[in-house]
């Protein structure tokens, strides 16, 4: 990488008072000769690709599209994939498409840009803007940063084109376009800024907020494809859990981290990445919900949270949680507070099938919870007094779930009504994820629940006749868990 142009280059510096000086784009300078230049320019192959298949998702994209379309009849629609983030210099964090582009499309390329445009009372053309092959002629390939030297081969227009079913412009001349175009207009906000700044006097953040959540309620229900992507997701990370099982030793003589890139190892291989940042949580780490820095000790004796998911090469993520003996057997403590959990997420999971509320596995899975605190005496009964009160939320303190889908908090900014006050569907997808959790520094409980966390999660799909559990292939009861843990550490 020494002599990356975008780099200060010491022979280059030598140079640089005699020869041409072009500037790279983190401001450093680099001289190039004119017989470097010229040279360049010339002697590649030609590898433009033909007769390319379709992606899988191209035979669907274009009826997400045409739902879009009769939702906003002669309005042009804007849909950006998002922008590199620079961490540093000439540095940049990972790119992920956003999931409106992604869903839209099945493109995944930064910088893209769908763009609706009306034509006529009713209907749109789409067309998809992406960044065209670099050019050699003005030494664009080489010279730039994101030149496809330094930063691989992307796809022609016409490539994209076979690829994703949609006529591909140059994206280059896109914010120009927009700028002088007249007419109603929508923009999907907060991926591209230079989009966005091509249309500020034309939207409106109010009307921007209806297309987003139009694009939010959209994804609720899944199509044949996306249900499929789901499994591929959770399938990956039960064997993900599976490696972690393996690895619990290598994790006590280290810390949470060897748990995180263990399942992190699977993601990348498996997947496109995981879908969120893995809760790797041991001891009384599980009691912490987002627990996120995965620095800490694993021991016996303790449990560990592991709340984690791998997400598909197409973007689609699992979302599963399991709370493990790390030794590989519960003390009769952990198990009785396991096991409420589990006879929670069982009266949740049941309570999923089309025409049920959304509410009524988190209300089936915080009764039993309830009922069980209060059982044991934590709780101050009768017990639809306390959950009349929410009193159980000091020790169950989320909700019981949430759509999954490519986002792990799927269509979050769906209305109210259609989502957390609406009604289940075929083919939505969601997780039940009832939990207790006794903080360490807790003086309403007996010390020795102090510090003990337990969430189950599964990741459940409305069927037609009920539901079917996605991510069965993990155990859930206490006794299936033992079990699997102690085959995993046998094989
Ligand atoms: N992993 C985030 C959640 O369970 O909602
Ligand atoms: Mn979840
Ligand atoms: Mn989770």
């Amino acid at each position: 990488m020494a002599d990356e142009p975008s780099r200060v280059n010491p022979d280059a510096e030598a140079e640089a008072d005699q020869k041409p000086i072009k500037q790279r784009k983190n401001g450093l300078y680099a001289a190039v000769s004119d017989e470097l230049a010229e040279n360049m320019k010339s002697g590649w192959a030609d590898t433009e690709l033909r007769g390319l298949t379709p992606v899988a998702q191209a035979s669907h994209t274009a009826a997400r599209r045409a739902e879009l379309s009769a939702r906003f009849p002669g309005e042009r629609l804007v849909v950006p994939a998002g922008n590199l983030r620079t961490r540093s210099n000439d540095t940049e964090y990972a790119f992920r498409a956003s999931t409106e582009y992604a869903y839209l499309t099945g493109d995944q390329t930064q910088d893209g840009v769908l763009v609706l445009e009306p034509e006529g009372a009713a209907g749109h053309t789409a067309t998809l803007y992406l960044l065209p092959r670099s050019d050699r002629e003005n030494g664009e390939f080489w010279l730039d940063g994101q030149g496809e030297l330094w930063a691989g081969r992307r796809h022609s227009l016409a490539e994209s084109e076979q690829l994703l079913g949609l006529p591909a412009k140059d994206v280059r001349k896109l914010a120009g376009a927009l700028t002088e175009a007249t007419g109603q207009v929508r923009v999907v906000r907060g991926h591209d800024a230079g989009i966005e700044a091509a249309l500020t006097d034309k939207v409106t953040a109010e009307r921007d907020e209806e297309l987003r959540g139009f694009l939010s309620e959209a994804r609720a229900v899944k199509d044949d494809f996306e249900i499929g992507e789901l499994q591929k997701a959770v399938d990956s990370t039960v064997r993900g859990f599976e490696d972690v099982v393996k690895v619990l030793d290598k994790a006590q003589a280290t810390s949470e981290r060897y748990i995180e890139g263990t399942f992190f190892l699977r993601a990348r291989v498996e997947g496109n990445d995981i879908g969120y940042g893995s809760i790797c949580a041991a001891g009384p780490h599980a009691t912490t919900l987002h627990w996120g820095r995965n620095d800490g000790p694993v021991r016996a004796g303790d449990l560990l949270l592991l709340d984690a998911g791998v997400e598909t090469l197409s973007l689609y993520t699992a979302d599963v949680t399991r709370t493990l003996p790390i030794d590989g057997r519960y003390t009769d403590l952990q198990r009785k507070v396991y096991d409420a959990v589990y006879e929670a997420q069982e009266a949740g999971i049941a309570a999923v099938r089309p025409g049920a509320k959304f509410r009524d596995f988190h209300d089936a899975a915080q009764r039993v919870l309830a009922e069980r605190l209060v059982e044991w005496g934590l709780l101050a009964g009768p017990v639809d007094e306390a959950l009349e009160l929410g009193l159980q939320r000091r020790w169950t303190l989320h909700g019981t779930g949430h759509m999954l889908g490519m986002d792990v908090h799927d269509c979050a900014v769906a209305r109210r009504e259609v989502y957390a006050d609406g009604t289940l569907e075929a083919g939505m997808c969601l997780t039940v994820e009832p939990g207790l959790y006794f903080q360490a520094d807790d003086l309403t409980v007996p010390e020795e629940y102090r510090g003990i966390g337990v969430r189950i999660e599964d990741d459940i799909l409305v069927t037609a006749d009920g539901n079917r559990n996605l991510s069965a292939g993990l155990p859930r009861s206490s006794a299936e868990v033992e079990t699997w843990m102690a085959g995993l550490r046998d094989a």
